[in-house]
């Protein structure tokens, strides 16, 4: 096998939302642009929701990676996925039929993530992560930028990747949430291939040079946890 890859994911929570397109233009080297859809009920902040994906879509070459928190995605996931999105997720604890949700959202062309806060456990889901290509793994309560990296849900990060490398699952393993040039050695190391990052990029002076330095960083800790 080769050398594991890191990809990151700068979150556009923590940008200038006056400006998203020089936020997405900052950092060419993205893997995914990582958009924080919010809706005031599942979570109690609000941020963004469609016309911003399709006005970033038509704006950036970069894949987004929209993160829904909202309530019934049922009924909104797979528009996300018409826009252009590169990989939609949504939340476990929101969605009533996720199976549905998830191969809408592989019809309309993007990849199907599904997400779970820090205090929903992963084993009744493992079954259902047959039907997706992204697990999100929520390192902080869900719905602020800026929070503390919750170190106790690794656990599930390193589930998530035995069972991918029994070959149970294949899945990115996503860790959003405190993620910063510290943290992200735990996550790496624990088995997540995917790094969201919002303040650690756009807090940073050149938010391009924070996501080459998370991407060192993510690299060489992935390796060490596979040596
Ligand atoms: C929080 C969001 C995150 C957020 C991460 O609910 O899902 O994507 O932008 O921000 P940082 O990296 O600052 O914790
Ligand atoms: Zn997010």
């Amino acid at each position: 096998m080769g050398a594991a890859e890191p990809m990151i994911a700068p979150s556009i929570l923590s940008a200038d939302f006056a400006h998203l397109a020089d936020a997405a233009a900052s950092v060419p080297s993205a893997d995914w642009l990582h958009v924080d859809v919010m809706d005031n009920h599942f979570v109690p902040n609000l941020t963004i929701g469609l016309p911003v994906v399709q006005a970033l879509h038509a704006a950036t070459d970069l894949p987004l990676d929209c993160h829904l928190m909202i309530d019934d995605p049922d009924r909104w996931a797979t528009g996300y996925a018409e826009a252009g999105a590169a990989n939609v997720t949504f939340h476990v604890e929101a969605a009533a039929d996720p199976v549905t949700v998830a191969r809408n959202i592989r019809a309309a062309g993007a990849l199907a993530g599904l997400s779970v806060k820090p205090n929903t456990p992963l084993e009744p889901y493992l079954e259902l992560l047959r039907e997706f290509d992204t697990l999100l793994v929520m390192t902080v309560e869900p719905g602020f930028g800026g929070q503390t990296f919750i170190a106790d849900v690794l656990p599930k990060v390193r589930l998530a990747r035995e069972q991918v490398s029994a070959g149970h699952l294949r899945l990115f393993v996503e860790v959003d949430g405190g993620v910063d040039q510290e943290t992200i050695v735990a996550a790496a190391e624990a088995g997540a291939d995917v790094f969201v990052a919002g303040s650690a990029v756009y807090g940073a002076d050149d938010p391009g040079k924070a996501v080459e330095q998370l991407r060192v960083i993510g690299r060489t800790a992935m390796n060490h946890a596979t040596d």
